[in-house]
């Protein structure tokens, strides 16, 4: 596998990577984060575009750019940008590809990015389009759990919360059927994984159980993937409020855990995990915020032909 694969292309789903792919951004991102590639963006300008809130994305984007030497064009959120003013999102990003060499985008739109990459001539990054897909969040995904396990092969992964409305779900279990995973899908039935992905992964072969407890399994997990029930998904603010605090780790929780079990979560966190486990040797979750920076590097590194 080599960078040419990647130059001027976009990164919109997991369904559109196969597991050298993975390996290769994976890869890439330890030698960054290692010291033994330093790319230099100088130069190199990443326009960041964020329609929807991030705290982790948004700025670890900017971070990678500007540890490389580029430089970030940020736009949070529409307020000062002519889009109130009626533009279109297609003029709005026509416009951007000029000033731009490469594109990130947020929106809460489910499809967004993929319209993107359909109008314009430079590479576009999903940063998460509605509950679709958040590839660069299961990339990094990819990275923190083979650093703590050292493999991804033939792991037992337990996805617990909102399964149904979790971008990050959904494109993390896409993400790992090359690796022989057994899944555990712990959610309330309402906030079940949908069955298209269900399906994609009974046609891989990939073992999955669904459960509503987590306690059962967790003396078997290598990795608890912990996630946020969202109130922004919900159209019935009513069913959010029945279905909030579904799940709450605590040190209560995993007590029975092995040693090396970490507990992933993409974050923001409610109440879904204790601040309690913060200080667990199974917590994660702020080393694979950290991780993100790594795999974006890799993937601005590489999609604008810096990294060959
Ligand atoms: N994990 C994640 O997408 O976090 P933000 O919403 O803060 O970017």
């Amino acid at each position: 596998m080599s960078a040419k694969v990647f130059e001027n292309k976009h990164i919109i789903s997991m369904r559109d990577m196969n597991k050298e792919d993975l390996l290769y951004l994976i890869d890439t991102a330890e030698a960054i984060e290692k010291g033994k590639i330093k790319p230099d963006m100088k130069g190199k300008i990443a326009a960041l575009l964020f329609f929807e809130p991030s705290t982790r994305t948004c700025f670890s984007f900017e971070s990678a750019i500007k540890r490389m030497g580029g430089e970030a064009l940020l736009m949070k959120g529409t307020g000062s940008t002519s889009v109130q003013k009626g533009e279109s999102f297609s003029d709005t990003l026509k416009t951007i590809e000029r000033y731009s060499d490469i594109m990130v985008i947020r929106s809460g739109v489910e499809g967004s990015a993929r319209f993107a990459s359909e109008i314009v001539d430079i590479p576009i990054v999903n940063a998460g389009d509605g509950a679709n897909q958040h590839p660069t969040q299961a990339l990094l995904d990819l990275y923190s759990i083979r650093k703590t396990q050292g493999s991804l092969e033939n792991l037992k992964i337990g996805l617990v919360g909102d399964l149904r409305f979790g971008r990050t779900v959904h494109s993390l279990a896409q993400s790992l059927t090359g690796f022989h995973p057994e899944f555990f899908f712990i959610s309330p039935p309402h906030l079940a994984m949908p069955s298209h992905i269900k399906s994609g992964l009974a046609r891989e072969g990939i073992k999955f159980t669904e459960l509503k407890n987590v306690e059962e399994v967790v003396p078997e997990l290598d990795i608890m993937y912990v996630t946020r029930i969202q109130r922004e998904r919900f159209a019935d603010q009513e069913e959010y409020e029945k279905l909030k605090g579904s799940y709450i780790i605590d040190l209560e929780t995993i007590k029975g855990a092995k040693a090396g079990m970490k507990i992933l979560h993409p974050l923001p966190r409610v109440d879904e995990i204790a601040t309690a486990v913060d200080s667990s040797p199974h917590a994660y979750y702020f080393d694979q915020a950290e991780n993100g920076v790594y795999m974006r590097q890799a993937i601005l590194s590489i999609l604008t032909g810096v990294v060959k």
